[in-house]
């Protein structure tokens, strides 16, 4: 973990997103997935993006992530301009600095359990540090399953390797695209607890795309994206307030 001191950490960017827009194919075929977007993720912080299906929110986390090309704007991870970077610069700082969890576990499946968590450590050459590995092992309950392969856990169990995963390296900013959009109720939960602990205990920070306004209000703030652009945000959600902006949406959507 870095030092920075916590105070600093509230307040510090991890990432930044600057008038950012996406826009595929040309002429009428033309689709603006995002349209001139600005926000923050700041450190220490847990952020659900929520919105319509076809609003962009995978797209803006995306191109935040570095994982995709976006047509004008800027985006920042901690102080380096995404723009700036040559392809193998990005692939770096991809590894270095960001994580990733996704619907689809995407684990290996001829790998444990503990082998899929350093995966991303081992492909780049870095020794994981023993104790923060364990402490995340603690963590996500899964001291007992490290041996086993993913077809010998369950749906939770798999996800909460995913999450270690994303966590043992030690990201500056986790991204997840409805993490726990697989999992029963009772195991997305576990995975959703894990995440706000982590940003509570750890200061570790995370992005979150969700449809499910009890997953939304695990986070910090909510961030509402509508025909790709942020439409509102909402600060210490609750289910319930999330669903009524959501109907608030849906409202607008039909009378327009
Ligand atoms: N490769 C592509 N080519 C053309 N249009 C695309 C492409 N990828 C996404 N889009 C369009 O961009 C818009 C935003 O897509 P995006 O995947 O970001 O939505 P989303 O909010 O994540 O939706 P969902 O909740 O369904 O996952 C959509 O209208 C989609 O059709
Ligand atoms: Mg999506």
């Amino acid at each position: 973990m870095t030092t920075t001191p916590i105070a600093d950490r509230t307040t510090a960017v991890a990432a930044r997103a600057t008038d950012l827009s996406k826009i595929y194919g040309q002429g009428e075929t033309q689709v603006v997935a995002l349209d001139r977007v600005s926000v923050a993720f700041r450190q220490a912080e847990f952020t659900a993006i929520m919105g319509p299906s076809g609003s962009g929110k995978s797209t803006l986390m995306h191109c935040v992530a570095g994982l995709d090309t976006f047509s004008s704007g800027s985006v920042r991870i901690g102080d380096t301009e995404l723009g700036s970077l040559k392809d193998k610069q990005l692939t770096k700082l991809r590894r270095d600095k960001i994580g990733f969890i996704f619907q689809a576990f995407n684990l290996l499946p001829t790998l444990t359990a503990l082998e899929n968590i350093t995966l991303p450590m081992d492909i780049a050459g870095r020794k994981p540090d023993q104790q923060w590995l364990d402490t995340v092992i603690r963590m996500v309950g899964l001291a007992d399953r490290l041996s086993h392969r993913p077809s010998q856990l369950s749906g939770g169990q798999q996800q909460r390797v995913a999450v270690a995963r994303a966590l043992a390296a030690k990201p500056d900013i986790i991204f997840g695209d409805e993490p726990t959009g697989n999992l029963d109720s009772r195991s997305g939960a576990e995975v959703l607890g894990f995440l706000r602990n982590s940003v509570r205990e750890l200061q570790q920070t995370v992005v979150m795309v969700t449809h499910d306004p009890v997953a939304a209000a695990y986070a910090d703030r909510v961030v509402f994206l509508a025909d790709g652009r942020i439409v509102d945000e909402v600060y210490g959600p609750t289910a319930d307030s999330v669903l009524d902006r959501m109907k608030q949406f849906d409202a607008k959507g039909r009378t327009s």
